[in-house]
């Protein structure tokens, strides 16, 4: 199963009959996940988070695009694709253009029933990710990620210290998601 499935699948079977779900993609690149996540539950509300900005992710395009850049245009490309992918959602969908520290400081703790982190990859970028947006999910909301085990990330060792420190127990799907109720 592709992560996207996994994550509908996740949203559907702790929440999927809510007359309102909130969740927040951090790190939205093309807007498929986002797109695939709207259709799917109709009372979803989403916050798409991704400055589509080089100089602002700095920390992950030097890790994972060092040999291909994503230039200026390649980023605004892919901020246009994601808001015609989600136009017919519009109304359900808030796009901010922030990193996913900044955009965390917009929200009140206990915000959100999903929170998927798919940002930066490194290990100090999730660990940040995942100190800033815990708090931001109810109680029983899922928090998840991707990418755990993937090659020259630091995903998995920084969901693991984490999950140490707060005795969370961390639940492992297809698709390199990883994820745990709040
Ligand atoms: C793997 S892609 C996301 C894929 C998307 N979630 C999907 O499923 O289609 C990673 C994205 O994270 C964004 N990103 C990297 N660092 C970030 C940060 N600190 N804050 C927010 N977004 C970030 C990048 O611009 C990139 O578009």
């Amino acid at each position: 199963m592709r992560y996207y499935h996994v994550l509908c699948e996740l949203l559907k079977t702790h929440r999927g009959s809510a007359d309102r779900i909130d969740a927040a993609e951090i790190g939205v690149a093309h807007g498929r996940t986002s797109r695939i996540l709207l259709k799917t539950f109709p009372t979803l509300r989403l916050v798409m988070v991704d400055p589509w900005d080089a100089a602002r992710t700095r920390r992950y395009d030097e890790t994972f695009h060092s040999s291909k850049p994503r230039t200026k245009e390649k980023l605004e490309a892919a901020y246009k694709i994601t808001l015609r992918r989600t136009q017919r959602f519009a109304d359900r969908r808030q796009i901010l253009r922030y990193t996913s520290l900044e955009a965390a400081k917009l929200f009140e703790p206990m915000s959100f029933d999903m929170v998927f982190l798919d940002d930066d990859h490194t290990y100090e970028g999730v660990r940040e990710g995942l100190a800033a947006w815990g708090p931001k999910l109810r109680p029983g909301g899922i928090f998840c990620g991707h990418d755990y085990g993937g090659p020259n990330t630091g995903v998995s060792e920084a969901v693991t210290d984490w999950a140490g420190t707060t005795h969370r127990l961390i639940h492992l799907e297809d698709g390199m998601v990883w994820w745990t109720r709040m």
